[in-house]
């Protein structure tokens, strides 16, 4: 399976995939490009240094529809089968999610319905609930939306901040996010109206 994953920042959960497929624990597949939004992400770097083809595809004052039709097309030239969000902090037009549809996936820093958007962990504190986590979940038309495929649960302690709430959910996106890749790319999982459910041999 070829994969492509968009960034936008440090990319740790990029490198996280990135690893889990030059390790063969996501066998028969391929990271074909990452993809970038912004020139100074880090995640480029790691890329780089893991042999991986980067690319750097800026809004520069186009569209939303013009930026990702460059991006689209860059994916579809190199045959991706899988698109992976990771900290790609832009949402998707219509237009990509249709060129692509239910192979586009997300990570998200909540547990999903709660706290869609940005600042996820801000937010949770925020509220006081007092389990977060994180979500692995296709990507449809709206924010945050899709199915879900993955879910994991981090406790939210009393002295918290949003930067303590968020180190410790990252650490249970990366195998939560590889895990779900590994998945798909197994064949082991299917939808079935909003549930992602395994697939019955
Ligand atoms: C991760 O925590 C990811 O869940 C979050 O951004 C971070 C990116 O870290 N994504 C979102 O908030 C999307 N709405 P990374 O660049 O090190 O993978």
């Amino acid at each position: 399976m070829k994969i492509g994953i968009l960034i936008s920042g440090r990319g740790s959960n990029m490198t996280a995939i990135v690893e889990a497929v030059q390790s063969g624990l996501i066998p028969e597949s391929e990271v074909a490009v990452v993809i970038s939004d912004k020139t100074s992400a880090e995640g480029l770097i790691k890329a780089k240094e893991r042999g991986i083809e980067t690319l750097i595809v800026c809004k520069n004052g186009r569209t939303r529809e013009e930026h990702d039709a460059e991006i689209i097309g860059e994916l579809k030239m190199r045959g991706v089968e899988l698109v992976c969000l990771a900290g790609y902090m832009r949402l998707l037009s219509k237009d990509f999610v249709r060129a692509f549809p239910n192979k586009i996936i997300n990570i998200h820093p909540s547990l999903l319905p709660a706290f869609k958007g940005l600042n996820a962990q801000r937010q949770a504190i925020e509220y006081g609930v007092k389990l977060s986590g994180c979500t692995v979940h296709f990507v449809d038309e709206a924010l945050d939306h899709g199915a879900i495929i993955a879910q994991k649960t981090v406790t939210v302690k009393d002295e918290d901040t949003p930067e303590s709430l968020a180190v410790r959910i990252l650490e249970h996106e990366h195998p939560l996010y590889v895990e779900a890749v590994r998945r798909i790319a197994a064949g082991e999982i299917e939808i079935v109206g909003r549930r992602v459910v395994s697939v019955k041999n």
